[in-house]
């Protein structure tokens, strides 16, 4: 991330812009410009050959006047506070765009995983659990993964809070092994959702899967899974990336054999060559496709690379891909930008169905778990187009739109405003 980029500026941006839009005033939404509480955490690991390592660490509740806080917990050399910020900002939109009972929060460690064994990130997993402890619970806030975590991080999350609980505790995280209180469909929900956005909007414009070339930046747990869904929806998929490059062919790429490797712990710059070329990051986003999914990182399409972007519809699967002026670029362009807190919102939706049956101590079926995503999506859908039409606005403000009506009714609700 550049360092002069302020993801919680970009953030504020698009609110004022949304509220401004609809005619709401400063004071009935500001409230949404502060963090409700943010935990900063120092965590002491002892590491493999006896020495001991100090990683920053933050657990950071945005809003929480819909339902706990929500959100994942990101292992990255990168992290810093305005990031969690931002994140834990767009999940209460997020949230409040899918009607979920949640609030929004989001957690980060400053750590590169790549660079510790596996035992190594465990013990630093227990003793950030440990830290966050007082601000998490299933009534507080319940983390999730996101970038650089996952199952195994949320498994372990689980457990070491339960012993600090004394009692079994499932619902305090979400994303965990099925076979440790986790759901059915919620490793495939964000990429899901994706594609059931992406299917959507090939109705709305003409396009059919088959006419419809994908770009795909990112390969991980929402990249891969969008790529395996829309690939076997017979979409193209003719790029894609990881942290190590990209590939490209114009008439397809094998993404079953691709995925394969990928799964396998493989980066893509060691993936055989075969019937396509190897290009950078930057060169992917120029492709020209139908659909461009940025599915990695925030801050990837920025004002020195938006007037070379070169599809019909950007699809954000990625929080925060875009920046304000990118937007602005883009939509002088005519090139529609779904927004993240839309399109990846499967996640979310999935995580309240573990969240749901960890409560109830119930099991639900994969089916039952797709239909709750599928149901949710759509109404999103529909409820962010009424107000992009009524409006004649983007599909970011729209969203934004929706929940700032949603949350500010929660606030009035609460009695914080006339
Ligand atoms: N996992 C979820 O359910 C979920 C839900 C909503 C939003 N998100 C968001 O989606 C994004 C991806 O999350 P994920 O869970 O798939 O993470 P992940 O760690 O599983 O995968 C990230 C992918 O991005 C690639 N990558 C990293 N840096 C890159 C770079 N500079 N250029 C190109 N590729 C790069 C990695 O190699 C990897 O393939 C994040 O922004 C995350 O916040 C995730």
């Amino acid at each position: 991330m550049s360092n002069n980029y302020n993801p919680f500026l970009n953030f504020t941006e698009t609110l004022d812009k949304a509220a401004k839009a609809i005619g709401m005033k400063l004071s009935e939404y500001e409230f949404l410009k502060h963090t409700e509480s943010e935990l900063k955490v120092t965590i002491p690991v002892r590491m493999d050959d006896g020495s001991t390592k100090y990683f920053d660490g933050w657990r950071i509740q945005h809003n929480t006047l819909r339902g706990p806080g929500k959100g994942g917990i990101r292992y990255s050399p990168d992290v810093e506070i305005n990031e969690i910020k931002a994140l834990a900002a767009w999940m209460t939109m997020k949230c409040a765009v899918a009607n979920l009972p949640y609030g929004g929060a989001k957690g980060g460690v400053c750590v590169n995983p790549r660079d510790f064994s596996e035992s190594e990130i465990e013990r630093l997993t227990r003793k950030y659990a440990i830290s966050i402890s007082p601000v998490i619970g299933p009534q507080r806030d319940i983390p999730a993964p996101d970038l650089g975590t996952s199952a195994k991080h949320m498994n372990w999350i689980m457990d070491t809070y339960s012993t600090l609980e004394g009692v079994c505790v499932f619902g305090v995280v979400t994303g965990k092994d099925v076979d440790n209180g986790g759901s059915h469909g919620r490793h495939e929900a964000t990429g899901r959702g994706v594609s059931l956005i992406a299917q959507e909007f090939m109705k709305m414009y003409g396009y059919s899967p088959k006419d419809s070339t994908i770009v795909i930046q990112g390969l991980g747990n929402v990249g891969g899974v969008s790529a395996e869904c829309l690939y076997n929806m017979g979409c193209k998929i003719i790029a894609i990336s990881d942290i190590s490059g990209g590939i490209r062919n114009y008439n397809g790429l094998d993404i079953p054999s691709i995925m394969k490797f990928v799964k396998n712990k493989g980066l893509l710059k060691d993936y055989p060559n075969g019937d396509f070329e190897r290009i950078d990051n930057a060169e992917l986003l120029r492709t020209e496709c139908t659909f461009l999914i940025p599915a990695a990182l925030e801050n990837q399409i920025t004002k020195s690379n938006a007037g070379d972007i070169n599809a019909k519809v950007v699809l954000e699967a990625a929080n925060g891909p875009t920046t304000v002026a990118a937007d602005e670029i883009l939509f002088e362009r005519n090139i529609p930008v779904l927004p993240d807190i839309m399109c990846n919102a499967g996640g979310v939706i999935a995580s309240y169905c573990e969240w749901v049956q960890n409560i109830n101590g119930s099991h639900w079926r994969i089916e039952e778990v797709n239909d709750t995503i599928d149901r949710y999506m759509t109404n999103a859908l529909r409820n962010v187009l009424e107000i992009q039409r009524k409006y004649d606005i983007t599909f970011r403000l729209a969203a934004y739109a929706l929940a700032l009506q949603r949350l500010t009714t929660s606030f009035r609700l609460r009695g914080f405003l006339a």
